[in-house]
């Protein structure tokens, strides 16, 4: 007997096309893939403005995650846009689009085990929640990357600000397109108060304390080349 998937799917914004799909179950589980890999999987979704800081610390830590011997990815807002995501733009649909898209992607990476850091400004509060619903309880952890505006437009660093004040990138967030905060978000950083190294690792024990990760480290220094 075939049983249904073990989601919920009442928040999702389009059922199915088709009415005539299955979900076939496999025969490894979560624990089978935790064992092998030797650390649990989820998502920490980084929400914040261009320019906040969601990259760069996603990449630090997955740096960082990797020198520990635990499997992390990186998803980021301006590389799946390129791929997956090219045929979307930055209009209120094109962004919730995007957002459910990533989310069921970074769902699939959960499910096989990996530890995802999924960087994108994701802007509006419905589509976060839409994307934590299909998530099992703890496996999708917000993470607000705090940022005022100021700073974000300061740093500027692909211009983009500067554009948009002159009126030449339409509907960029913070300048003529929202951004709303999180109201509960698992995780604040605050990039303006605090450099790279310490939101690491405030962000690595916060994985600690959560049981995702040991708190040891596994790997020696330099296990890693530097980029
Ligand atoms: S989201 O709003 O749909 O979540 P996403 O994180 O995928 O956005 O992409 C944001 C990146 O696209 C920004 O970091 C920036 O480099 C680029 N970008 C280009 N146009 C815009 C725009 N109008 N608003 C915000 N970001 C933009």
């Amino acid at each position: 007997m075939l049983r249904p998937p073990p989601r919920r799917r009442i928040s999702l914004p389009q059922p199915p096309k088709s009415q005539n799909l299955s979900w076939a179950e496999g025969r490894v589980t979560r624990e089978d893939r935790r064992a092998l890999l030797g650390h649990a999987a989820a998502t920490l979704w980084f929400t914040g403005m261009s320019g906040s800081g969601k990259s760069t610390l996603a990449h630090a830590l997955e740096h960082e995650l990797l020198r520990r011997g635990v499997s992390a990815y990186v998803l980021d807002g301006d590389r799946l846009r390129q791929g997956l995501n090219a045929n979307l733009g930055f209009s209120r649909e094109d962004r919730s689009e995007n957002i459910r898209r990533v989310g069921e992607v970074a769902k699939l990476f959960t499910d096989a085990g990996q530890l995802v850091l999924a960087a994108f400004i994701s802007p509006y509060r419905v589509d976060r929640a839409a994307v934590r619903e299909i998530f099992d309880p703890g496996d999708f952890i917000e993470v607000f990357v705090d940022c005022p505006l100021e700073t974000c437009e300061e740093r500027d660093v692909k211009g983009l600000y500067r554009r948009a004040r002159a009126g030449e990138v339409s509907e960029f967030t913070g300048v003529s397109a929202p951004y709303e905060p999180p109201e509960r978000p698992e995780i604040v950083v605050r990039t303006h108060e605090n450099a790279l190294e310490p939101c690491v690792d405030q962000l690595l024990d916060e994985l600690v304390d959560r049981g995702i990760i040991e708190g040891s480290r596994g790997r020696a220094p330099g296990a890693l080349t530097r980029r």
